[in-house]
């Protein structure tokens, strides 16, 4: 979509709000607004107020190029290298999983249970470990990815946020953790390797597999992180986990969890209502 000549705000807003819709997005006017703000370097609210102005040359083709990429199911997060968690704004490209807002549910979970030492298992962007970081203020966190490219983004996020001296990141299994956790906290793969074709082509065409999927029931990589962290086990020792599952795996996680040495097992909904973290204390 290039926006035409001497196109208003709201002209190229509208074109290109069209253009993003027939591609498959459920926030279309979202998107253009996003992307027509980076492009311009104006603010969202003034394409309200202003929606006469003309774009000039640099303008429309910047904003051309960037609506191209979303008509391409690139995610915005990705488009623009940035996305919100909570109160922090945090790097994002593919080297890592873009932070969804139902993760949130471990930082509300890090927030009740005042932890001092916190492990943060499959740490991608960082997410939740800076976001414990950054509300816990007392609290020293390690963060565990096997992927060494999304540890360097954890990396290079905690750096951003100042948060690098509480926050140590660590490359490999949950086994490189040493010492002993009140909470540890994991948003794992838990995608089913059959559910691959009916994931929307923004997810699938652009996040990193080994974020999305775990084996044929999505349970493979908590189930062993479970085995890692259960006495006997080759990971660290920690008192209390929460564990962020998809919709329906809440029950059999539980019962996972209970057998790996937490006989103290709760659920918790998200705000849609879903199952969405299993915690469990020794
Ligand atoms: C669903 S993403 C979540 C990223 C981040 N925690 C978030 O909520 O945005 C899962 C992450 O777990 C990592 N991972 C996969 N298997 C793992 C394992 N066995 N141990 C540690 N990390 C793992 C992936 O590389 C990926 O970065």
């Amino acid at each position: 979509m290039t926006p035409a000549a001497a196109a208003t705000v709201g002209e190229a807003l509208a074109a290109a709000t069209d253009a993003i819709a027939a591609s498959g997005s459920a926030s279309p006017r979202l998107d253009a607004e996003l992307l027509l703000a980076a492009a311009t370097g104006s603010r969202r609210e003034s394409f309200a107020t202003e929606p006469e102005r003309c774009l000039d040359g640099p303008e429309a083709r910047a904003f051309g190029a960037l609506v191209r990429r979303r008509v391409g199911h690139e995610p915005v997060a990705y488009i623009l290298g940035h996305r919100g968690f909570r109160r922090i704004e945090l790097r994002t490209d593919a080297r890592a999983l873009i932070p969804r807002p139902e993760t949130e549910e471990l930082v509300d979970l890090a927030l009740e249970l005042e932890p001092e030492r916190v492990l943060d298992i499959g740490t991608g962007s960082g997410a939740v470990a800076l976001a414990v970081a950054d509300e816990l203020p007392g609290a020293e966190i390690v963060a565990v990815d096997v992927s060494a490219a999304a540890a360097a983004l954890a990396r290079e996020n905690a750096a951003m946020l100042g948060l690098a001296d509480r926050v140590r990141v660590v490359d490999g299994p949950v086994a490189s953790a040493e010492g002993e956790f009140d909470l540890a906290l994991a948003n794992l793969p838990y995608v089913r390797e059959d559910e691959r074709g009916s994931l929307p082509p923004d997810v699938v065409d652009h996040e990193p597999h080994a974020a999305l999927f775990a084996g044929t029931d999505g349970l493979g990589v908590i189930r062993d992180v479970l085995v890692a962290l259960a006495p006997g086990g080759a990971g660290p020792r920690c008192a209390a986990v929460g564990l962020e599952v998809g919709a329906g795996q809440a029950r059999e996680v539980a019962g996972l969890v209970g057998a790996a040495g937490y006989p103290a097992v709760s659920i918790r909904p998200d705000l849609a209502g879903i199952e969405r973290v299993v915690v469990g204390r020794r």
